[in-house]
């Protein structure tokens, strides 16, 4: 099996667990994170085929996002073991995916772990990275703001969101999250204005 067609299984493979999400993990996160992953790769010399299978692949048994993650976890390995990929393929595209996790704060072991950390964090951040993070409140059932309690969403920029800079491995990476770190920046400060005129104009 060509790396092509080993991609598109992975992809179907993906879309049928993601399909439904709406906590900000649904198939397009992953389509994105694969897509930077790969382009991130390149530019860093890493390998972009493990870069890439395991960026699709960097949220299957999130025990968060699934109620029976062994389940899927062995899913996953009947996936690996039909795409005709050497053992080695399948021990780094699993270790990638064990580097990644944002909220478990992991540091990567490899570059590949790097990479996919790196791009999975790029799509937290940005007009996307906002959108998600309500989106995950929402589902959860958190305030957008609270001036009084601190589990609301606007905490969350703070918690991760504006350290995501100072977090990412790759100088590609870094760039990439110039942009997308001031559109929180300028977000928040029209969060407040607007808040606050509400407030004055009382
Ligand atoms: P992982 O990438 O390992 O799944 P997270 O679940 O922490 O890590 O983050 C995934 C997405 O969910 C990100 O876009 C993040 O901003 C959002 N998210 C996670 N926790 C919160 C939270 N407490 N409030 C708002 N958004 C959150
Ligand atoms: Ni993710």
């Amino acid at each position: 099996m060509q790396a092509k067609e080993q991609l598109t299984e992975i992809k179907y493979f993906v879309r049928r667990l993601f399909r439904d999400d709406i906590t900000g993990h649904d198939y397009y996160h992953m389509q994105r994170v694969a897509h930077l992953a790969r382009l991130i790769a390149e530019e860093e010399g890493a390998d972009s085929f493990i870069c890439e299978a395991a960026a699709w692949l960097h949220d299957v048994g999130d025990d968060k996002l699934f109620t029976n993650p062994d389940m899927v976890e062995k899913e996953l390995d009947g996936l690996l073991q039909q795409l005709s990929l050497s053992q080695q393929q399948i021990s780094a595209i699993t270790q990638a995916m064990q580097d990644v996790s944002f909220r478990k704060g992991k540091n990567p072991k490899t570059l590949e772990g790097k990479v996919v950390q790196d791009a999975d964090r790029l799509d937290a951040v940005g007009a996307i990275g906002i959108a998600r993070a309500f989106a995950y409140s929402g589902a959860k059932g958190r305030p957008l703001y609270h001036e009084k309690k601190d589990n609301h969403t606007i905490q969350h920029f703070y918690d991760k969101l504006l350290r995501i800079p100072d977090k990412l491995h790759t100088t590609t990476a870094k760039t990439i999250a110039e942009d997308r770190h001031q559109v929180l920046k300028r977000f928040l400060e029209q969060f407040y204005q607007e808040w606050n005129y509400t407030l004055e104009n009382e």
